[in-house]
């Protein structure tokens, strides 16, 4: 029988959202994306899920939600808020969006949710040992997993570096806001990916987020000890791992 979920990504730009095979990792609908709303604040958001759900061909009462978001979640509590509302610090995030979409939801990290998802259908299937998974878009995003397993809320995007917080300086955002050439990003993404194995000895890194298409511009720039390889399922990657996450918080 197949396991189906409705994945959703929270993003400060766009708000994605489609049916999962999460057996197959596969999407069984198209995928619907409403822009966030300025300012990121949750009950505006909480508006536009119920709307975007609506709208995913689909997607019956039924079925469990699994939802990612730029931010540290404990337990469905979302305790920071890099590129969101402060209003989301300390929030019940479950609860708020249990409510206002009157079925379960399981919330969790946009990079976890990202890495579970090259873990178990991408990049980083069968690979034993230490992965991590960074994602580059406005922010840097983290996944660390041993064996497979997930090793949540690691928010190592925001390792301080020559004395900043360094995704200021490596983020896909910061290579646009500052012009920056493949070349001279490389350079900062070095300096990041370095420390980062210094610090984790990993196995193997996988790059994620919307410039991973273009891995051939610099990926071949980065040297490291580890296996460095793109993400395979890019932009749908927050949605499947929301939603393998959402089928199996239902088991338990
Ligand atoms: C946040 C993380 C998030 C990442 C990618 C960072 O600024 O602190 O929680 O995973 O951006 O969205």
């Amino acid at each position: 029988m197949a396991k189906i979920a409705i994945g959703i990504d929270i993003g400060g730009t766009g708000i994605k959202g489609a049916l999962v095979d999460v057996s197959s990792g596969e999407l069984l609908s198209s995928r619907v994306r409403i822009e966030t709303p300025e300012g990121g604040r949750p009950n505006d958001i909480a508006e536009v899920l119920k709307v975007l759900i609506s709208q995913i061909p689909g997607a019956t009462p039924d079925l469990p939600v699994g939802i990612c978001f730029p931010a540290v979640v404990q337990h469905g509590v979302t305790m920071s808020a890099a590129n969101v509302s402060p209003e989301w610090i300390g929030l019940d995030a479950d609860s708020l969006f249990t409510k206002s979409l009157g079925r379960p939801v399981h919330v969790i990290n946009d990079a976890d949710a990202a890495g579970v998802a090259e873990v178990k259908f991408g990049a980083g299937r069968k690979q034993d040992g230490l992965v991590i998974m960074t994602t580059l878009g406005t922010g840097i995003g983290t996944a660390l997993f041993l064996n497979g397993k997930l090793v949540p809320n690691t928010e190592l995007g925001h390792l301080e570096i020559d004395g900043v917080d360094y995704e200021s300086k490596a983020s896909f955002a910061a290579k646009e806001r500052e012009e920056l050439g493949w070349d001279t990003w490389a350079e900062r993404l070095q300096k990041y990916y370095s420390t980062l194995e210094r610090l984790f000895s990993p196995d193997l890194f996988i790059i994620g987020g919307g410039v991973s298409k273009q891995h051939e511009e610099f990926v071949p720039l980065l040297k490291l000890r580890a296996k460095v390889v793109p993400a395979k399922k890019r932009n749908n990657a927050g949605i499947l791992g929301a939603a393998a996450l959402a089928i199996r918080s239902t088991k338990n």
